[in-house]
């Protein structure tokens, strides 16, 4: 199986390259592993990440009814995106805000996984990109849970560029830094609050390039 697809002709190259990882974990977690369908209600915990901001469009697109966690700052950023409702997870406990979830999916893990059982109707399913799923947890609760780990995918990764190419979907790239600064991307990732996906520059920037020029 092929890994690779054509770039999104809508995209350039900077834009193309926010989106396979995180667009493939949030397809493989909604689809392939939860099996996502129309009028299910999906939590997306994490919903402003650079994961979470694929599975917000892509719930939307598939007909769900969409609830995504948020701080206050991010929440119109989400809404945006289509979630029919934000969370801001600062303001008091998730599980009062949602319930009856078929679908939760976390992009976020730690300490958080312990509020995310109790949003689950009996018998939905809960999928991680992030830790081990405690042993005793999905049979207290009567619900189903995967860890699952994104792979690459060139079919999955055509049809994501097919809706990217359709306007259904778009990566969101709050910041570009030259490789040279690697380690302030990394540093900047590591809050935990940036919202989309930064990518780097390897090549020169051609508008740069064309002004030294
Ligand atoms: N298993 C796999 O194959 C796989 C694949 C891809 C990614 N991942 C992992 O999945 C995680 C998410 O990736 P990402 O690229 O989406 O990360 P990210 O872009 O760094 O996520 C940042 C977002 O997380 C939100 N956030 C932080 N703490 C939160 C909390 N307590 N509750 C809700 N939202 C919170 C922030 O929202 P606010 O700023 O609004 O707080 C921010 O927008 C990472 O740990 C990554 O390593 C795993």
């Amino acid at each position: 199986m092929s890994h690779v697809a054509d770039k999104p002709a809508k995209l350039d190259y900077i834009a193309a390259a926010a989106v396979p990882t995180a667009a493939l974990a949030a397809w493989q977690a909604l689809f392939d592993t939860a099996g996502l369908s129309a009028g299910q209600q999906v939590f997306i915990n994490g919903a402003a990440g650079g994961v979470g901001s694929f599975a917000v469009q892509f719930a939307k697109w598939k007909g769900a009814v969409v609830v995504g966690t948020a701080s206050a700052e991010h929440a119109d950023f989400v809404r945006d995106l289509g979630a029919d409702q934000v969370v801001d997870y600062h303001a008091g406990r998730v599980e009062d805000a949602a319930q009856d979830m078929d679908v939760v999916l976390d992009a976020v893990g730690g300490d958080t996984l312990d509020h995310l059982w109790a949003l689950l109707k009996p018998g939905g399913i809960l999928v991680t990109l992030i830790a081990p799923i405690p042993d005793d947890a999905p049979t207290l609760h009567g619900v189903r849970a995967v860890r699952i780990i994104t792979r690459p995918d060139g079919t999955e990764l055509a049809q994501i560029a097919a809706l990217i190419d359709a306007g259904v979907v778009h990566p969101v790239v709050t910041k570009v830094l030259p490789l040279a600064d690697a380690r302030r991307a990394h540093e900047l990732s590591e809050t935990h609050h940036t919202a989309g996906k930064i990518v780097l520059r390897i090549a020169p920037d051609p508008e740069e390039a064309r002004r030294a020029a």
